[in-house]
Order: structure tokens, then sequence, then C-alpha cells
């Protein structure tokens, strides 16, 4: 199987081979409890199993679905927040061309994917709906419990403005929503106004969603091959299941140094990339690993850079900075497309000596000349290879973090599927806010402001 592949060698500086050896046996038995469910948080297991148990009724209905969004919208508006949002932004940006939802509609092959009820900006939405005004637009709404704060004003809105401009009946068509099967306020919605809807499974938590409809759907509307990214995840699914070797485990190792790199001082893993199609891809491993580690006072800090830029920027605190942090490198061994740097005459910039090689080698350059530069200043580098940055891969690369994830936190010792920790602004918005019920939080707060 051609595979993404781990490479521990700049780790091992730092963290002795037998070290991790030792850990083999507590990881062996994390990755089975992840199988059998004998460990907290047995309720949100259902990713798991997922990718080996995505039918193809299911692909196929999320395939029709995204074709009827194709073929009656220019543009298509995710509306979700964190685990209903990140993992579709992911494969998108990673997928598709950096430049192409910029070229006019007629020039483009798929409708540009747009965002909404990610944050609260009234900048961001007006600016939104002002670009909406004069296109054919249609909406997947994501929300599990329905009630987000975020998505459900972006939703009222793009709703309203959708069915001012086409009609009732014809929103219907354009809106689709992805939630839970029974219960909230967007099946409730969903079911009186008959929008088409897909489930997300009540043992599949946010953040480990992306391979259900919240993530596939938006995906294929972007026209990227939702089959070849499930069948990457199943590839990973079946080389990690219950009684394979630790050797052979790279999300169980991955887990491990992790969890020993941080009992040894490295409290910040950064996830660094050298392509910037990758930024999103960086942002839904925070969320998959901030969100699931960091609780009980423990958890590494997740951050994330974009080399080379951030070379410019966060570069000097990587290098010399205080030596807390670790760096897990997505390192792409060929990239998709090639450009050549020309040849010029007067030279003014000095670099003829790169005339005629691809942009490509400069960038490998960048990152080994980094590689060996950070693990000299004290930064431990893991490196997960991926040999060309398509479907396949990244499915296998999705499944690879969410198993590693899972291990990583049943090592750490904390239940790697809740989020308790998210609740607590919404309790103080809620209370400014004067939502009914809220009364003697009001004034709790007030006087503390
Ligand atoms: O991982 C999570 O559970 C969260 O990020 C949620 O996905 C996020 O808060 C959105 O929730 P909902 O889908 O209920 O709108």
């Amino acid at each position: 199987m051609e595979s993404i592949q781990l490479n521990i060698k700049q780790v091992l500086p730092f963290l002795p081979e037998e070290d991790i050896l030792k850990k083999s046996e507590q990881a062996d038995a994390c990755n089975q409890a992840l199988h059998d469910g004998s460990r907290e948080g047995s309720d949100f297991l259902g990713w798991v199993s997922l990718p080996s148990s995505i039918t193809d009724n299911l692909l196929r209905e999320v395939e029709e679905a995204a074709a009827l969004l194709r073929a009656r919208c220019e543009v298509v508006v995710v509306v979700g927040i964190g685990g209903s949002y990140l993992g579709a932004r992911a494969v998108i940006e990673a997928l598709t061309s950096s430049f192409d939802w910029l070229q006019e509609s007629e020039k483009r092959q798929n409708p540009v994917v747009l965002f909404a009820g990610i944050n609260l900006s009234e900048d961001y939405l007006y600016e939104l709906t002002r670009y909406l005004n004069n296109k054919q637009f249609g909406i997947i709404h994501i929300s599990k419990s329905g009630t987000t704060t975020e998505p459900a004003i972006a939703f009222r809105l793009l709703k309203e403005q959708m069915e001012n401009r086409v009609g009732k009946e014809e929103a219907k068509k354009r809106i689709v929503a992805i939630t839970d099967s029974t219960k909230g306020a967007l099946r409730t919605l969903a079911n009186s106004e008959g929008y088409k809807t897909f489930v997300i499974p009540d043992d599949v938590g946010g953040r480990y969603s992306v391979l259900t409809p919240v993530g596939l759907l938006p995906i294929a509307v972007a026209g990227i091959d939702i089959r070849s990214l499930v069948a990457g995840a199943q590839e990973i699914e079946k080389a990690t299941g219950p009684g394979t070797s630790f050797a052979h485990n790279l999300p169980a190792i991955y887990a491990v140094i992790r969890n020993e790199l941080y009992r040894r001082g490295k409290k910040i893993e950064v996830l660094v990339n050298y392509h910037p199609k990758l930024h999103y891809l960086a942002e839904w491993w925070k969320q998959l690993y901030g969100e699931s580690e960091g609780k009980e006072l423990k958890g590494i800090f997740p951050a994330a850079v974009d080399f080379t830029a951030d070379l410019h920027s966060m570069g000097q605190w990587i290098q010399e900075g205080e030596r807390t942090l670790f760096e897990t490198v997505i390192s792409i061994q060929q990239p998709n497309r090639e450009v050549r740097i020309p040849n010029e005459e007067r030279n003014l910039d000095g670099l003829n000596y790169l005339a005629g090689k691809r942009v490509y080698e400069v960038n490998k350059m960048a990152e080994l000349g980094t590689q060996v530069a950070h693990v000299d200043g004290g930064v431990p580098n893991l490196l997960i290879e991926l040999p060309k940055l398509n479907e396949k891969y990244l499915g296998q690369l999705i499944y690879f973090f969410e198993k590693a994830c899972g291990i990583s936190g049943y090592l750490l010792g904390v239940n790697p599927f809740n989020q308790p920790g998210v609740e607590a602004y919404k309790k103080n918005m809620f209370a400014l806010l004067e939502k009914p019920g809220f009364e003697e939080a009001t004034k709790a707060i007030r006087s503390r402001l």
C-alpha cells in the first residue's frame, strides 16, 4: 500500500528509541480501548470504524445532493463552526486551486465555497451578504445542536436573503441541513421546511466528523473526489486495527512520542507546513488536539505555522525562544504542478544559480535546512510524509491524526471525546445578552465588569 509515512529520526536525539518502545504496551492498550469502548468517552467512538462503514448508498446520496447544488449555485455557503466546519474547509483548501474562486463564474468548473457562522463579526456578515447580492447561492447549514449562536445568526441572515431573492419554494431546493437525526432546532426547521437533510451520527463528535456528511457534502460540492478521500481513510483504519503491532501502528508511535516529549517539558507542538494550502488542515488539527487533550490542567498546546512565510516571523522564536516546543512537519514529497525558475540576464538578485530548477527543489532545501537548524536549536522534529497532496493521502492523514488523538488522550489520562471547557464563555455571553433564564447570571457578571 502506498501510504503516508512517519519519520522519527529527528526526534531520537531528544528521546531514545527504548523510551518510545517502553510505552508500546500502554499504547496498544489505548488503541484496543478505542475499538472495544472500554474507557471514558465510549459513547463517541463512531469515528473509529466510520471509514469502513460508509455505505455506497450514502456516498451516492451525498454526490447527488452535491450535484444539485452545483447545478443551481455559483456560490455555496457552508454555515457551521468548530467541528461542523473545520474538516470541510481543511480538505477544500488543500485540494482546490488557491485562485480559481477569483475567476468569473463562467470560467469556473466548481462553485465557490464560502464559510459563514464562524465568527460574530458584523463586518464579515455585511460583506458576505453584499457579495452574495447578485449571486445564485446555496446554503449547507451544519449544526448538531442547531442552536449554536454563530451559525444560527448567519443562517437567519442568509435564509432571509435567499428567500427574498428567489422565493421560499426555490430557497428550499438550495438549502441542505446536516444535523441530528431526530432532535434539535435545525432538525425541526428542516423537517417543517422540507429541506434535504443528512444526519450527524450520535456517536461521532464534531471534531471527528469530517468523514460524515458534515465534511463530505461541502467537499463534494467543491468538486473533490470523496470516494478516494474515504478510501484513504479506510486504508489507515485497516492498518491500525486492534492487534496491530506497535512497530507498524503509526498513530500509536506518534501518540507515544508526543506524550513522552510532553513529559520532558515540551508543552507546545507546532504543526508545520510548507504549502499554504495546508493552513486549514492545521486549523482542523488544532481543534482536534486542543479540544481533545486540553483539560484537567493538562495537555500539549497545539500551534501551527505556515513556512516559509512564518520562518520570517515565528522562525526566530522557534530557533531561539524558550525550549518548550517540538515540531511536527507535514512534508509533501512531490507537488502537483511544475514551475521552473527563469534565467535573468542581469542577475541582479544573484539567483541565476537556481535558473532552470523547480521551485519545489528550493522549498525542499528550505525544509531540510530548517529541520537541521531547529534540531540543532533543541527542537525535536517529527516528520509526516505524504507522497503527494491528493484525496487518498489526505484521507489517510485525517484518520491517522484522529486515531493518534484518541490514543494520545488516553495516554495522557483524559477523556479525549468531551469538551466541558467550551461552555464557560457561552454562559457569560448569554448572561450579558440577557437571554431568558440567565437573569441571576446577568446581575452577577455585570457587577464584575
Ligand atoms: O467539536 C465540537 O463538538 C464543537 O466544535 C462543535 O462542533 C461546535 O461547537 C458546533 O456545534 P454544533 O454542531 O452543535 O453547532
